[in-house]
């Protein structure tokens, strides 16, 4: 029978239309049995099904079904390759269908605003574009599957200190410019069939509660046209959460909401036409989510696509000779040091925890080679760690090179609370420093889930970023070592030396319930770059086994401000021996502006491969949004014209070519009035030529050059007050009824 659900929804008493906006127990929605309605099923997210027993506590691991562990999102990310996470997101989906799971909750897209973020490795990027397009690959692939996704969390949730309360104080340029456009791209492009708004405040309000953002900007401005569902536990007052736009609280919290809600519509104080839209909204969720179920997929063939991706969401930091040669991919005999290398780290802890079909450790996967744990690790075997050290020191004087795993503990870095250190712990330290002297032919391999800093780096010719590589990172490592996989990601976040040197040094994690985003849009390189300041390893760094050349940068602008796009031309060669593949990266720099603008912001990539001595012309489009800022006082997307400079790079430091374009721009006025200063006044093109004429300054009145200058910084009444210009302030009021009035 056809699921109608208009039909349906006209059908259903008032208290069955407010049990459907809120869930029946951890998992699923509340169904409707009279009226055909049943329950649908969600769970976590993102990078791997977490489906667990009915009866099971929601961040408890054991008892959740065998399922494929993908890299989670740092990894993935690192990747920059967008059909790779379409690959993975149908992985993803095919899971999730098999399972009669409706939604998979994720991906995650919140920006990283400091690497101390617990939960930094279940998202992309520190950098809003590159997390838009990969996360709008991942949702267009799950979703390709006839499952859902819910985007989450929506929005300003880049901490886990006091996530369920803390009040993210963020203006309104920084959400625009940073916080946001990852959401709104992957709603604009892919559509998910659901948003999941975060626990903490914006600005004040719940996001649970924010109109602004789940209507205003969500609904209204982006069209989204999916349903809204709660972070698990973040709805405090139903009936403004419902009115703000939030359509499904989860996961159940008794008869209370319901109740609320049946109570505010009896009494005049909620419409029930809104309780309509938010029913509506999850019988469409039901709607889709009918036809799923079923199907299956192929446990070995998932896990080969998990190393894939392990493999190609590494970033090799640095890779330099020793005795005239690089030392990855490895050649000759190897020791193997670090309990990482046998007890892999591979995901990180939560609500995003999965039960892998299989784990593949370095250690096997290198195959029959000599080994020394040299540390011991929180919840790893047992160990006195000077005694490790000093048998791996030992093993370690006799090998040709030695690969030591190094890599954050699992308690480190978790969902809940944020990380307690920017660096690896002292014992791993020690450990690098005693091998190294021991021998010269050291690489790191790096297991963590976010930055962390490399003091230590001159220890090791080589560093391995493996992240955290899901199930299969043990057999990618391994792939890339040898050389079977050249290394092609790239970092989606800068490498600092120090902690105080990152954006939100001193606003974070914030206090007394709220957390000031102090450092605005300067997040990520944006900062690094702004303050000039020196990194371990830039934002877009990272090393192939090949090299690549950039040649014949060009750009060329059609059309004009909010129409304007650019195509920017480049052509890449693969100047080594290999077959490798680099990630072309484009940035915009606006050298003049009213505001300030970052030194350089990403708007492009492209991956290209290429065979050893191919070369490729690339061109990657940049729309007008890649030139805009958002006004602040106007409250828009203003395209500024004049000169831009496009800039192409392996990195964002290391930068190839770079062309200067002129865009025409659109207005960036706005509506005058007296208080409007003389500056502002004479940029205008209909109220500046009025006040040019109307500035007769009283005769003895000399006005030099640096008068006025001061007086372009006066408010036109006040220059009326000081009567320095020969008119009072009922001539500027007529002067600015004759503007409005000319538009
Ligand atoms: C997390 C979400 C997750 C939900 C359900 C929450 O604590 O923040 O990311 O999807 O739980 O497990």
């Amino acid at each position: 029978m056809v699921f109608d659900v208009e039909r349906i929804l006209a059908g259903l008493t008032l208290e069955e239309k407010a049990s459907l906006t809120s869930g029946s127990d951890f998992w699923h929605t509340q169904g409707v049995e009279r009226a055909g309605v049943p329950a649908v099923m969600v769970t976590d997210g993102p990078h791997g099904l977490r489906k667990q027993a009915e009866d099971a506590d929601h961040l408890g691991l054991g008892d959740s079904v065998p399922a494929t562990c993908f890299p989670p999102a740092a990894a993935l990310g690192s990747s920059w390759d967008p059909a790779l996470l379409h690959r993975v997101g149908e992985a993803l989906g095919r899971e999730t269908r098999a399972n009669d799971v409706a939604v998979l909750l994720g991906p995650g897209v919140n920006i990283k605003r400091t690497p101390l973020c617990g939960r930094n490795f279940e998202y992309v990027s520190e950098d809003p574009f590159v997390a838009g397009v990969l996360g709008t690959a991942l949702v267009a692939g799950i979703q390709s599957q006839g499952v859902g996704t819910s985007l989450k969390h929506f929005a300003a949730n880049n901490q886990e200190t006091d996530r369920m309360r803390v009040s993210a104080d963020v203006d309104e340029r920084t959400l625009r410019e940073i916080y946001l456009p990852a959401f709104e791209a992957i709603v604009k492009n892919a559509q998910p069939w659901t948003v999941m708004c975060s626990y903490n405040k914006v600005n004040g309000t719940y996001a649970s509660q924010n109109h602004w953002l789940l209507t205003q900007v969500l609904r209204d401005e982006w069209a989204f046209e999916g349903l809204v569902v709660s972070d698990w536990g973040a709805v405090h007052d139903r009936v403004p959460a419902l009115a703000a736009g939030l359509d499904l609280q989860m996961p159940a919290a008794g008869p209370r909401p319901d109740e609320e809600i049946v109570a505010a519509v009896r009494a005049g104080t909620l419409d029930e036409a809104v309780l309509d839209v938010a029913a509506r909204r999850v019988l469409r969720l039901v709607e889709r989510s009918l036809p799923a179920g079923g199907g299956s997929f192929d446990v070995d063939e998932h896990h080969a696509l998990a190393r894939e991706a392990a493999a190609d969401g590494s970033v090799l930091l640095k890779n330099e000779p020793v005795d005239g040669t690089p030392l990855l991919p490895l050649s000759g005999d190897f020791l193997v040091v670090g309990e990482f290398a046998r007890t892999p780290r591979y995901q990180g802890a939560g609500s995003s925890q999965v039960n892998p079909t299989r784990l593949d450790t370095a250690l096997d996967a290198l195959g029959d080679v000599p080994f020394e744990p040299g540390f011991t690790i929180a919840g790893g075997p047992a160990g006195d760690d000077e005694v490790l050290a000093a048998a791996a020191v030992a093993a370690a004087r006799t090998a040709g090179t030695v690969v030591v795993f190094l890599g954050l503990p699992g308690p480190d870095e978790s969902e809940g609370y944020d990380r307690p250190r920017l660096g690896l712990p002292d014992n791993q330290v020690a450990l690098l420093e005693a091998v190294a002297a021991a021998n010269p032919r050291v690489v790191v391999v790096l297991a963590n889930g976010s930055a962390v800093s490399v003091p230590w780096r001159d220890r090791a010719a080589a560093i391995l970023e493996t992240w955290l590589g899901g199930q299969a990172g043990g057999s990618a490592v391994a792939d890339l070592l040898h050389g079977r996989r050249t290394p092609s990601g790239k970092l989606t976040e800068t490498i600092p030396h120090r902690l105080t040197d990152t954006p939100a040094f001193g606003n974070f994690p914030g206090e007394a319930g709220h957390v000031r985003y102090g450092e605005g849009i300067l997040v990520g390189y944006r900062w690094y770059d702004a303050r000039e300041l020196d990194v371990a390893y830039p934002f877009g760094h990272g090393l192939s086994y090949t090299s690549f050349t950039y040649s014949d940068v060009s750009a060329t602008v059609s059309g004009e401000g909010a129409d304007a796009t650019v195509d920017v031309r480049v052509t890449v060669t693969n100047t080594g021996d290999r077959a490798g593949a680099e990630v072309v990266q484009v940035y915009v720099r606006d050298p003049e502006a009213a505001v300030l603008r970052p030194v350089r912001e990403l708007k492009g990539f492209t991956k290209v491969a290429l065979e050893p001595g191919a070369s490729q012309q690339v061109t990657v489009t940049l729309d007008s949004r890649a030139l805009a800022y958002w006004h602040p006082g106007l409250h828009r997307w203003v395209v500024e014209g004049g000169a831009f400079v496009v800039e192409v790079g392996a990195s964002s430091r290391d930068l190839r070519g770079a062309v200067t374009i002129d865009v025409p721009g659109e207005p960036t006025w706005g509506p005058l009035e007296a208080m409007s200063t003389v500056e502002e006044w004479l940029a205008h093109p209909v109220g500046g030529p009025l006040l040019q004429a109307a500035i007769t300054p009283p005769a003895g009145v000399e006005i030099d050059e640096t008068m006025q200058a001061m007086m372009l910084g006066f408010p036109a009444r006040t220059l009326a007050d000081f009567g320095l210009a020969g008119f009072d302030r009922a001539a500027l009021d007529a002067l600015v009824e004759q503007v409005t009035a000319q538009g």
